[in-house]
């Protein structure tokens, strides 16, 4: 009996030394660098494109990098990530030391893709990468970012270093947090005489929303939004600029649990103000009113909606 409690005994001094090893590695181990790819573009800036790339970054960038204080996108704390560390976003002006002047537009549209920065740098999931958004709607945010516009000019402002948590260092060293493949093929812009297909590009590609309304972004499946557990079915926790904690609803047309019920008119509202229907209280941040959409964008999502497989998951709004 002695014996074998020696033996398991020594079984757990040996589990737990190799564990405490392990979790202080992780802990002391900065973020690995990877290579970024050098890509040959040389955006050509016209006045369409800064348009479309104002609206895009308006609904895409604006959240995070804006910044109260300098009224540029000088950057900030970034409050609604705490599980990932002290983050802040970065400053992406077009100050050549603070912000990102001295970029190439390669640069930039290779870290829009795939999280890595031309150092080498990756930046974890608290900054959203777009993998599938069209090569054209990629330049005009490029555009945007070269352009006049008082949001992206010169501001030497600085934020400190972000410092990622422990469970940021531990998704990237068991590879559950990683930068994206850089897209082999040219992305055409979307069709948008096909409702349906033009619903799918804003709402999957171009936006996102499927990334929040799914059920965990842990479980999203970025490559193929379709196949994320719960697509468009809500429950997933999130927080708000306060830190506190919200969960995004269901949007599935499932008559019971999602917004089967809702009108056309009704959706556009919802999405494009924040009024939701039967007098209930206004949509919250991280939920942006999406003013930038015009109706005929938000009428394609809502078309796009009715296609997807209804979900019959009951998730409650949050107040506290
Ligand atoms: C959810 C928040 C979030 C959104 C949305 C976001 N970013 Fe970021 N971004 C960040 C954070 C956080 C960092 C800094 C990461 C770090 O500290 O490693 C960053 C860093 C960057 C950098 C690197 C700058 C540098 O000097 O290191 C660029 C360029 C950038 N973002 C561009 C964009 C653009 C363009 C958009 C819109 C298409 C965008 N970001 C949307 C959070 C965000
Ligand atoms: C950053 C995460 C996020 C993104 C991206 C996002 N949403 Fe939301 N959405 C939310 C949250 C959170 C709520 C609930 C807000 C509340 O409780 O006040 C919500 C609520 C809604 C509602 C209300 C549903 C109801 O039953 O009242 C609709 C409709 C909606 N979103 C549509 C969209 C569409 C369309 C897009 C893309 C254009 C989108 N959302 C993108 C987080 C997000």
């Amino acid at each position: 009996m002695k014996k074998v409690f020696k033996v398991v005994l020594i079984i757990i001094v040996v589990i737990v030394v190799v564990v405490g090893i392990l979790a202080s590695y992780i802990a002391l181990r900065s973020i690995p660098k990877y290579t970024a790819e050098e890509i040959d573009i040389k955006v050509e800036s016209t006045p369409a494109r800064v348009l479309q790339g104002t609206k895009l970054a308006s609904m895409l960038c604006r959240n995070c990098h804006y910044n109260d204080a300098t009224q540029k996108f000088t950057g900030k704390e970034l409050k609604e990530a705490p599980q990932f560390g002290t983050i802040h976003t970065a400053n992406i002006t077009q100050d050549t030391v603070a912000g990102i002047g001295k970029w190439s537009d390669g640069d930039i549209i290779y870290l829009i893709r795939t999280g890595i920065k031309p150092d080498g740098q990756y930046i974890p999931p608290y900054m959203p990468k777009l993998i599938h958004i069209s090569d054209e709607d990629i330049y005009s945010i490029v555009a945007f970012l070269r352009s006049s516009n008082n949001w992206v000019q010169a501001d030497n402002t600085r934020q400190p270093k972000s410092k990622p948590s422990f469970l940021t260092k531990f998704l990237i060293t068991i590879g559950a947090a990683k930068p994206f493949d850089y897209p082999k093929e040219k992305i055409p812009a979307s069709d948008t005489t096909d409702l349906v297909k033009w619903g799918k590009y804003i709402s999957c590609y171009q936006l996102e929303c499927f990334s929040c309304h799914s059920k965990d972004f842990a479980k999203n499946d970025f490559y193929t939004p379709e196949k994320s557990t719960g697509f468009f079915g809500g429950g997933n926790e999130i927080f708000n600029q306060e830190g506190k904690k919200l969960v995004t609803l269901n949007i599935t047309m499932d008559e019971n649990t999602g917004i089967g019920t809702w009108t056309e008119e009704q959706f556009i509202k919802a999405v494009r103000s924040g009024v939701v229907p039967n007098n209930k209280p206004a949509l919250r941040y991280p939920m942006q009113p999406y003013s930038n959409l015009t109706d005929i964008e938000v009428k394609a999502i809502y078309v796009y909606l009715k296609t997807i497989p209804k979900l019959n998951h009951k998730v409650e709004r949050k107040f506290d």
